[in-house]
């Protein structure tokens, strides 16, 4: 049975790099052989502009239908004054909720020829290989209560509230446990367990389901030390796992240390295996529709689908090569470009796709 793919675009520069990962799925299609079904639908400011709401009943039941989500972007300067319920963003959020999607993995990988693009000095980031397990359905992103209201004075006051409980600290600790037996066999659990209460609670049961994964090495961080950390000496990481919030915020920084945004993939899975893939990088409005935006993030997002829904771990491996190739061989969009010549993004995703057929099998 073929799967089938919900392919959303988006906002900004997300169109663009999404009809690079349709290529090369089209290739994958005829010449591997590779059995997709690819519906199409609005999310976002698109969709806001289409129906009037971010994420329309018809594209959630596309998504809820699909095996797997491919998604580009989402927002952007015109929709910044809607009233925060009908924002682009929300549509991300709604997505993550409703479909379950609590493990978001986050690689940030440095591609050896990439390495004096990095805002660190090539010999802190040659090498550097993590993995942060971020929980994306819980914590203080979804937490209630929230609000703003009137303290008795009459002054407004805004609200949030971070809460984790037992079963969802341990399944994104049992997913990072695994990844990292997958990977060199270390966890780090970064949280602030010196001053709230939901971080000793996710301690607690991080150091608890550790006793299943004896063959990983686990250690705690403070979140404050785990940013210094990560711009002082990032190739002590392997597996980070983290809350909503705080992996939001290192996840960011941590891909500034691979030279570009636009090189990042991720992917957000659910209990079964489902999950929704796309670029840690956002819309990028100042630059949509000029072919600059690296659509390697999206093209990377498509070989994680590969391996992590789609059973074809071969393939994906083979995408990641594909695209070692290229760089190796001096295509760069104009983000990484340094002293090359930049190519565009169409341009990119048909180097991608010609040197497949060059990468072993
Ligand atoms: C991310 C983004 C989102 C988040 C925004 C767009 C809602 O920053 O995926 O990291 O905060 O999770
Ligand atoms: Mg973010």
């Amino acid at each position: 049975m073929s799967n089938k793919i919900a392919l959303l675009p988006g906002d900004g520069v997300g169109p663009e790099i999404m009809a690079e990962a349709e290529k090369l799925l089209g290739a994958l299609q005829q010449g591997q052989g590779l059995d997709i079904e690819i519906e199409k639908a609005e999310i976002g400011g698109a969709a806001i502009d289409a129906t009037g709401v971010p994420l329309p009943d018809s594209t959630l039941a596309l998504a809820q239908a699909a095996d797997a989500v491919l998604l580009g972007a989402v927002g952007g300067p015109r929709w910044d004054d809607i009233e925060r319920e009908r924002r682009p963003e929300r549509a991300l959020l709604a997505l993550r909720s409703e479909l379950g999607l609590f493990a978001n993995l986050r690689p940030a990988l440095l591609y050896p020829e990439l390495a004096d693009a990095s805002a660190l000095r090539r010999e802190l980031v040659a090498g550097l290989d993590l993995l942060i397990v971020r929980e994306l359905t819980g914590g203080i992103y979804f937490g209630e209560p929230r609000g703003i209201d009137k303290d008795a004075s009459g002054q407004r006051r805004g609200y949030n509230t971070m809460v984790y409980s037992e079963s969802e600290i341990e399944r994104i600790a049992r997913q990072a446990f695994i990844s990292a037996r997958r990977r060199y066999g270390h966890l780090c659990s970064v949280d602030k367990a010196n001053v709230l209460e939901v971080s000793q609670l996710w301690r607690e049961v991080v150091a608890s389901v550790h006793a299943d994964y004896p063959d990983v090495v686990l250690s705690h961080m403070y979140v404050d030390n785990a940013a210094m950390q990560l711009v002082r000496d990032p190739r002590q990481f392997d597996v980070i796992v983290t809350g909503n919030l705080f992996g939001d915020i290192l996840s960011d920084c941590a891909a500034m240390l691979t030279g570009s945004i636009g090189m990042l993939p991720s992917a957000s899975l659910d209990s079964t295996g489902k999950g929704m893939y796309e670029p840690v990088h956002g819309s990028a409005p100042d630059i949509a529709g000029e072919g600059l935006a690296n659509p390697l993030a999206a093209i990377l997002s498509v070989a994680m689908m590969l391996r992590h829904t789609l059973d074809e771990g071969t393939l994906a491996d083979r995408i990641e090569r594909a695209v070692g190739l290229v760089l190796s061989e001096g295509f760069r969009t104009s983000d990484i470009a340094g002293t090359y010549r930049a190519i565009s993004t169409v341009e990119m995703g048909d180097a991608v796709v010609a040197a497949m057929d060059r990468v072993p099998a």
